[in-house]
C-alpha cells in the first residue's frame, strides 16, 4: 500500500440500534438513545461509528428489509433526529458509516409493489422474476425455477399469483433480490448513496456486497445428503459482474471526492483471492471486506452443527488471512457482530475466566493487521443469553430454522442446543449498562430478554475500573492511535504448533511487538524461543513477565529498535 490510509490506525464501533438504548420507553433502541450515549463511545477513543439499518422497514429482518431507503423509520426517530445524532459524533471526532443494503430490499419498498404489479411493470426487470419450471404446475412445491433453498431456510423463490411468476429472495420472502444487470436499479442506489454522503455520512457498511451478481443463467444447485434444497453459492458469491459493479460505483459515488471516507464489503465465502481483488487500492472497489472463515472453524455440517473449538485451526485462518493480505488489500478484523453469536462464550471462556478470556480475545484482534471492529458489549466482555425455549427468539433465521427442522423430524432439544450456541440473538439481547431493572437499557419491556448477568457485567461497573475488560479494549485502542506500527506493521505467526499460544510479531521500521496469548484454562511455559524474544522488551500491556503464562493470559511486548 502506498501511503498510509486513515483507516488502517482507526477502530470501528457496531451500534445495533435495536439493542443499543432506548430513550422513549417502547422497549425498543433507537437514535435518541444513542446521542444520549456517546460519551461511552467517546470513552473508548473508537474512530467510527457503524450503525446497522435504522431506514423505514417492515422489520422482517430488523431492519435489514427497507422499504424506503431515504427516511428513518419512526420506531428508531426521524431524519431531523438523524441529523441531530450525525452532528454529535461529528463534533466528538467520530465519523458514521451507514449500513447499505441493497441487494435486496423489502417487499415493501415501492419499486417492488410497482414491479410486481403487472408483467409489464416498467420495474419488472429491476427484480428476478422467472416462470415455473417447465413442465410443472406453477405455484406447487417443486415448480420453483431453480432448486435453490435461501439462507433463510425454505426455497429461495416466492410464487406470485398475481402475475404467475416468482421471484428471487436469497433472504427471507420480504426480501426480494434486486437485479443489478438492470442499469436503471444501479442508477437509482448510487443516486440514494450520493444523497447520504451529501447528507453528511462517512461512508458505507455494504450487506452483502458480493452477492449482487447472479449467474444468469441461474443452474440448480448439488444437494447434499440430508437437505432438501440445492445450494445456491456457486451462483451468488463473487458472481460474473460484481468486481465491475464495484468499480461502476466507486466511480459514480466516490470518485472525485476528497473526504475521508470508509468503504467496506461485507462478503460472505469470501476467499483470500477474491478479497485482494475487492480491496486492492489500485482497483477502487471498496477499502476493506469482512470475510467469515474465521467464524466458521467451529462449523460441521451446517451453521448450526457446532464442533468443539480448536484454537489452532483459528490460528492458522487467522495467519492465512494475514498473510494472504500482507502485501495488497486490507483485513477487517472482528469477533462479533448482530449475526454472531458472543465470541467469549464461543472461542472463551463466558464462566470463572470470562474477564480474562475476553481481554486476551481483545489483545488478539486489536493488534492483528487490519482495522479491528469492536461490537457494542465487546467491550464488556458480554456473553451468550441462556435461552431455555424457542419462544424467546425473535431472529427470523433462528425461527425458521426451528421449525423447519422439527417439521423434518429433528428433536426439538437438539435443534434448540445449537440455537443457543449459534443463534444471532445471543448479541441482540440488549446493551448492559448497569445492574438496574433491564441493565438501563429501557424503562420499558425490552423487546428482546436482557441477559440476567447484567448484574456483574455492565458498563457501570468497568469505565474507569483499572483491570476491567472496558479499558482493555482502550488501551488497546489507543495503542493503534500512539504506535504506528500497530496499524502498518508487517505480521508474523510464531511457535505455530503450538498447543496453547497464540503468538505472533508485528514489525514497522525499528519497532517490533510481540504478542503471547495463551488461549486455554491452563497455565502454559513461555517457550525458549519466545523467552528470547521478549527478552529485554518493554512490557506494554499484561501484567507480570513471568515464565508462565496464566489460564487466558494475554501480553504485548515491545522493542524500540529491532
Ligand atoms: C447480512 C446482515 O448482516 C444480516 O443481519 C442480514 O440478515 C442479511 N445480510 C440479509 O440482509
Amino acid at each position: 500500500m502506498s501511503s498510509p490510509q486513515w483507516w488502517q490506525s482507526a477502530v470501528v464501533y457496531q451500534v445495533y440500534p435495536r439493542s443499543f438504548a432506548d430513550s422513549d420507553g417502547d422497549g425498543v433502541g433507537d437514535l435518541e438513545g444513542i446521542r444520549q450515549h456517546l460519551d461511552h463511545l467517546s470513552a473508548l477513543g473508537v474512530d467510527v461509528l457503524w450503525l446497522s439499518p435504522v431506514y423505514r422497514s417492515p422489520m422482517d429482518d430488523n431492519g435489514y428489509d427497507i422499504s424506503d431507503y431515504q427516511d428513518i423509520d419512526p420506531l428508531f426517530g426521524s431524519l431531523d433526529g438523524f441529523d441531530a445524532l450525525l452532528a454529535d459524533v461529528h463534533a466528538r471526532g467520530i465519523k458514521l458509516v451507514m449500513d447499505l443494503v441493497v441487494n435486496h430490499t423489502s417487499d415493501e419498498h415501492p419499486w417492488f409493489v410497482e414491479s410486481r404489479s403487472s408483467k409489464d411493470s416498467p420495474k419488472r426487470d429491476w427484480y428476478w422474476w422467472r416462470s415455473a419450471k417447465e413442465g410443472t404446475v406453477p405455484g406447487e412445491p417443486g415448480s420453483e425455477p431453480t432448486n435453490w433453498g435461501s439462507f433463510f431456510s425454505g426455497p429461495a423463490w416466492e410464487y406470485d399469483d398475481a402475475t404467475g411468476e416468482y421471484y428471487l429472495h436469497l433472504f427471507s420472502r420480504k426480501q426480494p433480490d434486486l437485479n443489478w444487470e438492470n442499469p436503471e436499479v444501479r442508477q437509482a442506489v448510487y443516486s440514494m448513496m450520493r444523497w447520504w454522503l451529501d447528507r453528511g455520512v462517512d461512508g458505507f457498511r455494504m450487506d452483502v456486497i458480493n452477492l449482487i451478481s447472479k449467474d444468469p443463467a441461474l443452474p440448480d444447485g448439488d444437494v447434499r445428503p440430508g437437505e432438501e434444497h440445492g445450494r445456491l453459492g456457486r451462483f451468488v458469491i463473487d458472481g460474473p459482474r460484481v468486481h465491475e459493479y464495484l468499480a461502476e460505483m466507486h466511480r459514480e459515488v466516490f470518485a472525485g471526492t476528497d473526504r475521508e471516507l470508509l468503504l467496506v464489503g461485507e462478503t460472505p465465502g469470501v476467499t483470500v483471492e477474491e478479497a485482494r481483488l475487492y480491496t486492492d487500492p489500485a482497483r477502487q472497489e471498496v477499502d476493506m471486506v469482512f470475510q467469515f472463515e474465521h467464524m466458521q472453524v467451529d462449523r460441521g455440517a451446517s451453521k448450526w452443527d457446532v464442533l468443539p473449538f480448536d484454537m489452532r485451526v483459528l490460528r492458522q485462518c487467522l495467519a492465512r488471512w494475514q498473510e494472504g493480505l500482507a502485501d495488497v488489500g486490507w483485513n477487517s478484523l472482528y469477533w462479533d457482530n448482530h449475526d454472531q453469536p458472543r465470541v467469549v462464550s464461543r472461542f472463551g471462556d463466558d464462566g470463572p475466566c470470562r474477564v480474562e478470556s475476553a481481554k486476551l480475545l481483545a489483545t488478539v484482534l486489536h493488534l492483528q493487521r487490519g482495522t479491528p471492529y469492536v461490537y457494542q458489549g465487546d467491550e464488556l466482555g458480554m456473553t451468550n443469553y441462556p435461552f431455555t425455549s424457542v419462544d424467546q427468539f425473535d431472529d427470523i433465521e433462528s425461527v425458521n430454522y426451528f421449525h423447519e427442522s422439527v417439521a423434518q423430524g429433528e428433536d426439538p432439544q437438539d435443534v434448540l442446543a445449537g440455537l443457543r450456541a449459534m443463534s444471532r440473538d445471543n448479541s441482540r439481547t440488549p446493551m448492559q449498562w448497569d445492574d438496574s431493572n433491564h441493565a438501563g437499557f429501557t424503562t420499558g419491556t425490552p423487546w428482546l430478554p436482557v441477559n440476567p448477568n447484567h448484574v456483574d457485567v455492565n458498563a457501570a461497573s468497568q469505565v474507569g475500573a483499572a483491570d476491567s475488560v472496558f479499558e482493555h479494549h482502550r488501551r488497546l485502542i489507543a495503542l493503534r492511535h500512539e504506535e504506528p506500527v500497530v496499524a502498518l506493521g508487517d505480521f508474523t505467526l510464531l511457535v505455530p504448533d503450538h498447543d496453547q499460544l497464540f503468538a505472533f510479531t508485528r514489525c514497522h521500521e525499528a519497532t517490533e511487538l510481540v504478542v503471547v496469548a495463551n488461549f486455554s484454562g491452563e497455565p502454559a511455559e513461555l517457550p525458549g524461543v519466545l523467552a528470547d524474544r521478549c527478552a529485554g522488551a518493554e512490557l506494554l500491556i499484561g501484567g507480570r513477565p513471568d515464565p508462565t503464562l496464566t489460564p487466558w493470559e494475554s501480553r504485548v511486548y515491545r522493542h524500540r529498535s529491532r
